[in-house]
Order: structure tokens, then sequence, then C-alpha cells
């Protein structure tokens, strides 16, 4: 699975929208670092947490359980399972909300806001 991902702090610094159709597009042409934006590949047996910290990168989390949600991230397209949840509520699934330490992606394409630990929606829940 190719996986399209960004910083949810660089679209709280521009001030986008989570929920902008065209966010991956404004990403695209402004000059990220590639920790903040760009493209990763996530093998059959690597959660997306995983996958980012075997590129090298440093995404937020704590527990690793489904018990925390700092390594919460943001599907913008494609879906990604949660097979152990014990903190998020039903309706921040439903609204695309999703635990990277125990996720797999279960489409070929996925494009995540990761670091969305932040938003008030989650700051509430993180332990
Ligand atoms: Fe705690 Fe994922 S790291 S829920």
């Amino acid at each position: 699975t190719t996986v399209q991902y960004l910083d949810y702090e660089v679209v709280a610094d521009r001030g986008w929208d989570l929920h902008d159709d065209d966010l991956f597009g404004k990403a695209a042409i402004a000059d990220l670092p590639p920790e903040a934006y760009g493209r990763l590949l996530v093998e059959p047996e690597e959660t997306l947490l995983e996958a980012a910290e075997n590129r090298g990168f440093v995404w937020p989390f704590s527990c690793r359980g489904g018990a925390c949600a700092n390594c919460a991230v943001y599907l913008v397209e494609g879906e990604l399972s949660q097979p152990v949840n014990h903190i998020m509520p039903e309706e921040l699934s439903d609204a695309g909300f999703r635990l990277s330490c125990n996720g797999y992606p279960a489409s070929d394409e996925l494009k995540v806001v990761f670091n969305v630990k932040h938003l008030p929606e989650l700051d509430d829940l993180i332990l």
C-alpha cells in the first residue's frame, strides 16, 4: 500500500482546513520537507506507525496498544483497519480518525494526516 502522509502541524500552521478536498494538492506544491509530507510504502506485515518508523520517520505514539490516542491519524482517503481500540469513541472513528499503532492499510492507496493528537476533538482523550 502506498501512503501519502501530511503532518497536522503544517495544516495548523498554514491555516489549512483538514476537510479541504484539495488538502494534498496544496501540500504537493508547498515545498514541504520529507518528514512533513510525502509518500511511503507499507508492507503487508507492517502497521502504519511501524512503516513510518521503519522508513526513518518519527510519528507520535505512546502505548502502542490502542489505549492512548497519541498515534491518531485522520484518513483523507482509503481505509486503515483498527483491530485494537480502547480509547477512540465511535463518533471519531466514524469521522475518519484511526490509531496508527495497530492499524493496517486496507486499501491500495491511503492519504492520512498524522500528528492529529492536538486537534480539539482528540486533545481530551490523550492520556
Ligand atoms: Fe497509544 Fe496508538 S500509541 S493508541
